[in-house]
C-alpha cells in the first residue's frame, strides 16, 4: 500500500510536470505570436512597437519635437484708434522750436493712412473765394482758401478768447493764444520747414499746406498757459489741468477743439489738444455735446 502509494505519487508528479510544461509552452506560444503580430502591426519597428505599447497601457510618452506644434497664441498687430496701424516715430514728432510761437507740434498718432495724397485732392487749385457752408467759413484739406485771403485775427474770436481767459484765471489758469492768424506766406514758411525736417508725408499729418490752414481764417487759436511754453503745440498740453479746463469749457465761449483724438480720419490731422476754432457758442456747444467734428456737423 505504501509502495503503491509511492508509485502513485511519482506517477502523479510526472503527469503534473508534463501538464505544467504544456501550459507554459502554450502561453509562451501565445505571447510570442502576440508580439510578432504587434511588431507586424507597427511596421516591424521595435521602438515604435514599444512606444505604442506604453500608450496602450496608459504610460505618458514625451512629445517629440517635430516642429508641427503651434504657438499658444499668434500675436496680432495692435491697431490703433482711428484705424491707423503705425505709430508716429519719436524722431518724427515735431518739437516746438524755441522762440517760435507760431509752431505746431504734437505726439499723437498719424491720421488714417487711406487718405490719399495726404488727404488733399490731387491737382486742386486754390479758389478765388473762401468757402462758406451754412454761413460757416471752412478751411480744411478739401476746402482751401484763396491765396489772397488775409482777414487778420477775427475780432469776435479774440473777444471770446479774452472772456474765456478771464474765467480761466478764476481757476488759476493763465491762458494765452500763442498762434492765431497766420498769413498764406507765413504758413508757407512753416509748412516747408516741417517738410524739410520730417518729410512731406509726416508734415501733412500735423501742418496744413499753404492755403489750407484754418489759421489763415483768423478764427483758429492755439491755446497754451503762460510760463508753460514746454506744452505749447504739444500733446502734453492736453494732460495739464489748464489743457483739461480748456477742453471742457471752450465751447461755452464759442470754441471747438478742431482736431480731436479718434477723428484723424475725418479731419485729416493728428489730434491737437491746443488748436481751437471759433464758431460761436451755439454751434460749439452742439459740436461739443455730440462729440463730433466741424466736418461731421456740416456733413462734408
Ligand atoms: N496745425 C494745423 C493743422 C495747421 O497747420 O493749420
Ligand atoms: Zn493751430
Amino acid at each position: 500500500m505504501k509502495q503503491k502509494n509511492n508509485y502513485y505519487t511519482k506517477k502523479h508528479k510526472k503527469k503534473k510536470q508534463g501538464k505544467t510544461l504544456t501550459i507554459t509552452l502554450l502561453i509562451s506560444g501565445i505571447v510570442m505570436t502576440g508580439l510578432l503580430v504587434w511588431l507586424g502591426l507597427n511596421d516591424w519597428n521595435v521602438g515604435k512597437s514599444m512606444k505604442k505599447a506604453q500608450e496602450v497601457i496608459g504610460m505618458s510618452v514625451p512629445e517629440e519635437d517635430d516642429n508641427t506644434a503651434e504657438p499658444d497664441e499668434k500675436a496680432e498687430p495692435v491697431k490703433e484708434q482711428g484705424g491707423t496701424s503705425e505709430q508716429k516715430p519719436a524722431e518724427q514728432t515735431p518739437s516746438n522750436p524755441a522762440g517760435d510761437d507760431n509752431a505746431e507740434s504734437g505726439t499723437a498718432e498719424k491720421p488714417e493712412p487711406s487718405i490719399d495724397n495726404g488727404g488733399y485732392v490731387e491737382g486742386q487749385q486754390l479758389p478765388e473765394e473762401p468757402k462758406y457752408i451754412n454761413e460757416i467759413l471752412i478751411a480744411n484739406k478739401k476746402y482751401p482758401l484763396p491765396k489772397t485771403y488775409a482777414p487778420g485775427e477775427d475780432k469776435e474770436a479774440r473777444a471770446a478768447f479774452e472772456k474765456m481767459a478771464a474765467e480761466a484765471k478764476l481757476s488759476q489758469f493763465n491762458l494765452t493764444a500763442f498762434s492765431t492768424y497766420r498769413s498764406f506766406d507765413y504758413q508757407t514758411t512753416l509748412y516747408e520747414r516741417y517738410v524739410a525736417r520730417d518729410g512731406k508725408e509726416a508734415a501733412d499729418t500735423y501742418s496744413a499746406r499753404p492755403g489750407y490752414s484754418e489759421h489763415q481764417t483768423g478764427l483758429a487759436f492755439d491755446i497754451g498757459e503762460v510760463n508753460f511754453e514746454q506744452h505749447f503745440a504739444s500733446a502734453s498740453f492736453g494732460e495739464t489741468e489748464a489743457g483739461k479746463w480748456v477742453a471742457m469749457n471752450a465751447h461755452r465761449f464759442g470754441f471747438i477743439m478742431r482736431y480731436p483724438a479718434g477723428k484723424e480720419h475725418v479731419t485729416g490731422y493728428m489730434h491737437e489738444s491746443w488748436h481751437f476754432r471759433y464758431v460761436g457758442t451755439e454751434i460749439a456747444t452742439e459740436i461739443y455735446n455730440r462729440k463730433i467734428t466741424l466736418e461731421e456737423y456740416l456733413g462734408i
